[in-house]
């Protein structure tokens, strides 16, 4: 009898590897490799899963005869939901929601799924995590009624396909896809080989039968969707939960997505009858704003096609050790260190010995070079213990030289500030156009700056 061939598998990107390895040799990662059973992958094996996008199976067909889909997108009724998705759910579009433990997966879902129910029929939520008393008591907090929801709470991929089969849904919720096994494949469930296995079957199924499915996927503690990166290449969307369990508000961001805009975020609040969609976040992020504060300042940040206004806190203080220690939270380190250096070279400001401390309000990243002016901003301001006008945002990026940079879209950064009541915004010189000054006058004062040194001149003088 033939000894069962066996390999080692990256569970961080799925390579593999005849020997066990303490180190992928594909992607860096260490002691990463698990022994799996050689097997041919079920879908690859049987022609059986052939699927066709539409048309006959196989045939190419001329571009000019393809007729355009119109009015394709479902709406999930949940507004910042259909904006992240591109405009609402494409049929036979497999998406991916990821996010850490408790941070809302299930429950955005359920609503959603509560919501197509009612407008366009049958929808499957399949539950690998809870029972289905335990998905409809939380369903009672979300006023799920009498809409055509069924649950499954089952682990087995060959049974959601049997139920998705039988009940033909509209739209299927997999819940999530590290908890379902192939009984066809040997590893572990949650190992890469299960997961990627249960996503392309989904893929068929769904690209097959035309039902949009959305699969929920758990995150490392690093954040990065746990174990198969390979998983972001099967589906068309890939979204992210961001936020922190502390605070109510969550944010949803794209980060493929082959029917929309990617970066485009939604924001929702958690409250105690599920996700509540928040129109308008910059009033959210500025809420809870200090009047007169040393080391707090605002820029107008772009996500997606939607301008927020957040606010930047610093706090630098003289370090009781000997090396001094910079933290940044909601922007990224590397991008801190660099502001800093700048700061210290071309603004002539003394930071050596200083604990630096840089935080986004309210838990949001902002992770674009156009926040660069408020995050120096609010660094000097902290740092000369005197605060910014109120009344004054920001935006620009900021070069090596102290030079502050052009950034797009800039119209759109200074028309929220304007709505939100903002009566000067500084902004690189070179994105200032004659007729939105002539526009905003009277309301907002667009000031040009070119370098780091004009800025705190404007600013804390
Ligand atoms: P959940 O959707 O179960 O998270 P995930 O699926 O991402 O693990 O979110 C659960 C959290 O949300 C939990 O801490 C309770 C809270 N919650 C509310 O505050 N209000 C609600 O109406 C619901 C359903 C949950
Ligand atoms: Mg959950």
């Amino acid at each position: 009898m033939n000894k069962p061939r066996t390999v080692f598998v990256c569970q961080e990107c799925g390579s593999q590897s005849p020997k066990w390895l303490g180190r992928c040799a594909e992607c860096g990662a260490w002691n990463s490799l698990v022994e799996e059973r050689a097997q041919e992958s079920a879908a690859a094996a049987a022609g059986a899963h052939r699927y066709a996008l539409s048309g006959p199976a196989g045939s190419a067909r001329l571009y000019s005869e393809i007729a355009i889909e119109g009015s394709a997108r479902l709406t999930t009724g949940i507004d910042e939901f259909d904006r992240v998705l591109g405009g609402g759910v494409v049929p036979g579009s497999l998406v991916l929601l990821g996010g850490e433990p408790g941070i809302g997966k299930s429950t955005l879902l359920l609503q959603a799924a509560a919501n197509m129910a009612r407008t366009i029929g049958p929808v499957l939520y399949s539950s690998g995590e809870e029972s289905e008393h335990q998905i409809k008591s939380r369903g009672e907090r979300l006023a799920v009624g009498k809409a055509p929801l069924y649950l499954l709470a089952e682990t087995c991929l060959e049974r959601i396909l049997e139920e998705i089969e039988r009940i033909k849904p509209s739209l299927v919720i997999v819940d999530s896809v590290q908890t379902v096994f192939s009984q066809k494949f040997q590893s572990a469930p949650g190992s890469i080989g299960q997961v990627r296995e249960a996503a392309t079957q989904l893929l068929f199924a769904a690209k097959g039968r035309n039902i949009p499915t959305f699969l929920v996927g758990h995150v490392t503690k690093d954040g990065s969707l746990a174990g198969p990166k390979a998983l972001e290449h099967v589906v068309d969307t890939v979204l992210y939960f961001e936020g922190e369990r502390h605070h109510s508000h969550r944010v949803v961001r794209a980060v493929k997505n082959r029917f929309g805009a990617i970066s485009e975020l939604g924001v929702f609040e958690m409250t105690s009858a599920g996700l509540r969609p928040v129109p308008n976040p910059s009033k959210m992020f500025l809420a809870e704003r200090p009047s007169n504060a040393p080391g707090s300042a605002v820029l107008c940040s772009v996500e997606g096609s939607r301008p927020i206004l957040v606010e930047v806190q610093a706090l630098v203080s003289t370090s009781t050790y000997g090396t001094a220690r910079r933290t940044a939270s909601g922007i990224d380190q590397q991008r801190l260190a660099l502001l800093l250096a700048v700061l210290e070279k071309r603004a002539g400001l003394n930071l050596i010995g200083d604990d630096v401390f840089v935080n986004i309000a309210g838990g949001m990243t902002v992770d674009e070079p156009a926040s660069d002016l408020g995050v120096l901003a609010a660094v000097a301001s902290s740092v000369r213990n005197r605060a910014i006008p109120l009344t004054t945002a920001m935006f620009g990026e900021v070069g090596l030289a102290g030079e502050v940079r052009g950034t797009a879209q800039a119209a759109l950064r200074v028309r929220e500030a304007a709505q939100m009541g903002f009566r000067r915004c500084l902004m690189p010189e070179a994105n200032i156009v004659p007729a939105d000054r002539d526009e905003l006058a009277g309301e907002c004062e667009l000031v040009g700056i070119r370098t780091v040194g004009e800025a705190l001149d404007h600013l804390l003088t």
